[in-house]
């Protein structure tokens, strides 16, 4: 167990909730920063991984940027320390509201995904008698090897602009008198894993497709590879810090970039993922005729990667492992009124009782913000390692 705070310490917290680990973060983001800066990369966090103010205000004063999907996104982080000029929105469907925040809060770039949009981002940019950057995100056909549902790079997925429509882009812009083009960005998927082999095909992908805007007649000053390095969901504890740095040197050895372009990547998970697990309450331990269940009271609703993606999140029972009790083997399932409510099936997770704690880890990107209210279910908590003083307590409904 990593959570480096004492079981009897969260046992006074009200379950569920989402316990970060401030100290991993600072350790994370102070990796990022140095090989960033040894490689000049800019880094620019991608919000929708995790959008808590705490965290947001973290890697905001690391001097990082940020990669946000929604005008929402954009004005947090405003609020949250992140400059204007350091923030970029991506996206296929911007609303009219979206854009005009945006421009107001003068953003680094608007990533545009469609001629549509462009036109949109143009006219905008006239009315409100201001100039839009943009970075034109392209579809690059590159398979990341990873879940179908986080594959985003090829050309049956509906992001970017693909090759076919280049030269129709090119064309857009130059006819835009509002917008200024910085460059090109894209993203092939979430969660990969085989880093070195994945990173040199977007490379010289990225190569080729800067060749070619520019072959059309735009300078590239800008080449954004967006996110998608992998964690290990297996074994969190291996390997807490991701390896960012087989990311960020295959990416200085492949790319082909002149002085006067910036290259930027927008890592979300990798950031995030490890320092936020849920911690969950065991209410009942039922024993079935073919299995035990452990139900917890977490459920799909604060935490959906399972049920969505079929992702496996380590589990543990931080009450057996302080104790040292003996092994024991459970379904770990939440409350929901679903049979896809389940953290993990024969989980071998010490022998459980009922209150004991379950961490289910490396839940900090991606679980709180695909939380829902589902069954009419409460959001769980945020709680921070360094201030667990301000988290709301739990409840000992006998004593009431
Ligand atoms: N940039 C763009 C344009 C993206 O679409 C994404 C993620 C990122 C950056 C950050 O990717 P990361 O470094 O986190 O892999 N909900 C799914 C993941 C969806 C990712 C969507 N795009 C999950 O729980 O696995």
């Amino acid at each position: 167990m990593a959570l480096n705070v004492s079981v009897e310490e969260l046992k006074k917290i009200r379950t569920p909730f989402y316990f970060y680990d401030m100290d991993l973060l600072d350790r994370t983001l102070r990796t990022v920063k140095t090989l960033s800066d040894r490689y000049g990369i800019s880094v620019h966090y991608a919000v929708k991984a995790n959008n808590d103010s705490r965290i947001l205000r973290k890697i905001s004063e690391y001097g990082f940027g940020a990669d946000c999907v929604s005008g929402n996104e954009v004005l947090l982080c405003a609020e949250n320390g992140f400059c204007g000029e350091k923030i970029m929105f991506a996206g296929v469907g911007k609303t009219d509201k979206e854009i005009y925040d945006a421009l107001k809060t003068g953003i680094y770039a608007f990533n545009v995904e469609s001629v549509e949009e462009l036109k949109n981002i143009d006219a905008m940019a006239a009315h409100l008698g201001v100039r839009a950057r943009i970075q034109l995100r392209i579809n690059p056909n590159v398979d990341a090897h990873t879940h179908r549902y986080i594959t985003t790079g090829l050309d049956e997925n509906k992001f970017g602009i693909t090759k076919e429509g280049f030269k129709g882009a090119v064309e857009a812009v130059k006819n835009c008198s509002n917008v200024d083009f910085l460059g090109i960005q894209f993203h092939i998927g979430s969660q990969i894993t085989d880093v070195e082999n994945i990173y040199v095909q977007a490379c010289r992908k990225m190569n080729e497709i800067v060749a070619e805007i520019e072959a059309l007649g735009l300078e590239v000053r800008s080449i954004d590879l967006g996110g998608g390095l992998g964690i290990n969901y297996e074994d969190p504890d291996a390997e807490l810090i991701p390896d960012f740095a087989t990311w960020m040197k295959t990416v200085a050895e492949n790319l082909k970039v002149r002085s006067n372009q910036v290259v930027h990547i927008e890592p979300g998970r990798s950031i995030v993922g490890q320092c936020g697990s849920l911690i969950a309450r065991v209410l009942y331990v039922k024993n079935g005729q073919k299995k035990n269940f452990a139900i917890v009271d977490a459920g799909m609703n604060d935490l959906i990667r399972p049920a969505l993606y079929q992702a496996y999140h380590k589990t543990e029972n931080l009450c057996a492992e302080a104790e040292g009790r003996g092994a024991g083997k459970y379904d770990v399932v939440g409350p929901v009124c679903e049979s896809s409510d389940v953290f993990g099936s024969d989980r071998e997770i010490g022998l459980t009782e009922r209150g004991d704690l379950i961490a289910i880890r490396s839940a900090g990107a991606y679980g709180s913000v695909m939380a829902s209210m589902y069954n009419a279910k409460h959001f769980a908590q945020s709680v921070y390692s360094d201030d667990l003083a301000s988290a709301e307590k739990q409840i000992d409904w006998f004593t009431r």
